[in-house]
């Protein structure tokens, strides 16, 4: 059965698609971003001790539940009660969403990668100024609906290929490729005259905006935490149900946050001193920030920027796939262990075809509604509040945001405050401890993991989940 499901062929091979999971443009585009509208280094701070206090326990259990079940969360969470499975069912939809604008992110990043590739070479294919493309390209639906599919394409071909076969394999190229090119461009946009201010917007002590705006910035960050780590959803979960039994559990969720924590860092080590050096020191360009103002920066940096541009437009490609390829795994490894317990045959090419397409449909409204400029400004469709007739309150009209808010702003949160609820109250740590001890090696901070699972996370949770509710419908 074992071999049915697939599994990682090496340790190495697991943490780098893990890490490949972790790292995404929840790092290279919302973190940076956030940061910008966060007061920079407050953020960072409550970024770091979210991560310390309530991802590491989260990233732990996700790994040993589905290392102990040996299955992708429906299937895990019946096996440990069967009250549960709709935290299972959850962890599906969830991925669902997300997908449904993470592809055509994707999509996009990989359009601007090869403009500027092919631009290196002298060959223009943006159509109309570098600065303006992104306002043209957004509404031309067509031209994003088509970039989505080959995107969607990309991944179901990976996820087809297996986990050793596809993800794995990718994955160990990838990963290591994507931090050398990061390294490049850090490195460029250090000796930049001006970058030292982007600095000291990031690492200067200063938690002014702490004060001001405490609960404003702790949302943001946990929001971001969530996302950026893959947590409270499946994919940590399916991707534990890969992990051999002789690999300690804590030593790779140690490894899996500390590298995405690092890349988140070393993304604002290029956007906030480039904004410095180029875009006079204007750190909140928002969403806007990976699309827009960057493109700015590279067209300020003169030819350089051509290169420069697609190091930086590909290692997001390199990213984004590499997440959103761990989240399409998480639902086709739902149809497959449900093909294996009903003794079928696994059928993983045909469900992760299946899923790319039924997904591909739910992309549309956000390839064609222009991120919500508007029809009058030129979106085929129009966005959700105005199809539906619904209050928009506390995220941007339009679907990418729309499914946002249910995935990383609702659903995520719950399922993580669910987990550690159950982890701490009911299955008790001892169901971790056990798991993690497996392999041989001694479970450290029982202690502290136990406060983790039985209050921290489940009251900041709480908090948190309670402060999205109020923003989006109080
Ligand atoms: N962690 C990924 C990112 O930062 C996104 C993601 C979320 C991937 C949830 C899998 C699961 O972009």
């Amino acid at each position: 059965m074992e071999n049915n499901r697939g599994s990682f062929g090496s340790n190495l091979g697991f943490i780098l698609a893990a890490v490949g999971s972790a790292v995404g443009l929840g790092n290279i585009w919302g973190f940076p971003y956030k940061m910008g509208l966060n007061g920079g280094f407050a953020f960072l701070l409550i970024y770091l001790v979210l991560a310390i206090f309530v991802g590491l326990a989260v990233m732990i259990g996700e790994l040993a539940i589905g290392r102990k079940t040996g299955m992708s969360p429906v299937a895990a969470y019946r096996k440990l009660s069967k009250k549960f499975t709709w935290m299972g069912y959850m962890a599906v939809i969830v991925p669902f969403l997300i997908l449904c604008f993470y592809f055509v992110l994707g999509g996009m990043v990989m359009r601007y990668a090869l403009s500027y590739l092919t631009a290196i070479f002298g060959w223009d294919t943006w159509g109309v100024p570098v600065t303006e493309f992104f306002g043209t390209f957004i509404c031309n639906g067509a031209s994003v609906v088509i970039w989505t599919a080959i995107f969607i394409a990309l991944n179901a071909f990976i996820v087809a290929a297996g986990v050793a076969g596809g993800i794995e394999k990718f994955c160990k190229i990838g990963m290591p490729a994507l931090f050398v090119m990061l390294l490049a461009v850090i490195i460029y946009v250090a000796v930049q005259p001006g970058a030292m201010d982007g600095y000291k917007f990031m690492f200067g002590w200063n938690i002014e905006p702490l004060k001001t705006d405490f609960l404003g910035v702790l949302k943001a960050a946990a929001g971001q935490m969530f996302f950026s780590l893959s947590l409270g959803m499946g994919a940590m979960i399916t991707y534990g149900s890969y992990l051999q039994k002789k690999e300690s559990v804590q030593k790779n969720a140690v490894i899996i946050i500390v590298c995405d924590t690092l890349v988140a860092i070393m993304a604002g080590m290029i956007v906030m001193p480039a904004c410095a050096a180029f875009l006079n020191g204007e750190y909140g360009g928002g969403p806007g920030l990976l699309f827009a103002s960057m493109q700015q920066v590279f067209f300020n940096m003169g030819y350089v920027g051509n290169i420069i541009g697609f190091l930086f437009y590909g290692l997001v490609f390199i990213a984004a796939i590499s997440s959103s390829m761990s989240l399409l795994e998480v639902i086709t490894s739902f149809k497959v262990d449900q093909n294996i317990e009903a003794g079928k045959a696994p059928g993983r090419k045909k469900y992760a075809i299946i899923a790319a397409v039924i997904i591909f449909v739910f992309c549309l409204p956000v390839a064609l509604d222009a991120l919500g400029t508007g029809v009058e400004n030129g979106a085929p469709i129009a966005y959700p509040a105005e199809l539906f007739g619904i209050e928009v309150k506390g995220w941007n009209d339009c679907w990418l945001d729309f499914y946002d808010m249910l995935s990383e702003g609702i659903m995520m949160p719950l399922g993580a405050m669910v987990m550690a609820f159950m982890i701490g109250w009911i299955w008790k740590i001892d169901m971790v401890v056990e798991e993690c001890e497996l392999s041989g090696h001694k479970f450290w901070g029982k202690t502290f993991f136990d406060i983790c699972y039985k209050i921290i996370t489940p009251i900041g949770m709480a908090f948190v989940l309670y402060a999205q509710i109020m923003t989006f419908f109080g």
